[in-house]
């Protein structure tokens, strides 16, 4: 069911010194910081010839991955993310075999403009894990 992977989210502190550190030591090629106000974060996307990563920031009061920042303060994988060809199907039979989904279940538009979910970690050997329609 699950196709590629489409992109691995990092949680930061300071999205200016991560981004950076992407750049100037690692060589990636970088997005310009997008505020995702939606989302409750700024995100730089790092485009590789496989995949992408996500650096994510928190943005506003109640940013979904502040408290993940407060139990990691030096930031960390905070989900990956997997394609799938049919969102709904994805959910339905994640439902069936007994996997949480996050929030109402109903999909929400991701970073890309896509259809996104987002699975319980405890039923995935602890990665939050997105399923993007794609
Ligand atoms: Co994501």
């Amino acid at each position: 069911m699950i196709g590629r992977l489409n992109h691995v989210a990092i949680a930061v502190r300071n999205l200016d010194a991560a981004a950076a550190l992407y750049r100037d030591t690692l060589g990636a090629t970088l997005s310009p910081p997008l505020p995702q106000p939606d989302h409750g974060v700024t995100v730089v996307f790092i485009e590789l010839p496989n995949t992408k990563i996500e650096l994510l920031e928190p943005l506003g009061a109640d940013s979904p991955i502040a408290k993940f920042l407060e139990r990691n303060p030096d930031g960390g994988v905070h989900h990956i993310c997997y394609e799938v060809d049919d969102i709904l199907a994805a959910r339905d039979r994640l439902k069936e075999k007994g996997a949480r989904v996050l929030g109402s279940g109903e999909p929400r538009i991701g970073a890309h403009g896509k259809p996104v979910l987002f699975l319980h970690p405890k039923d995935f050997n602890g990665a939050l894990v997105e399923l993007e329609q794609a």
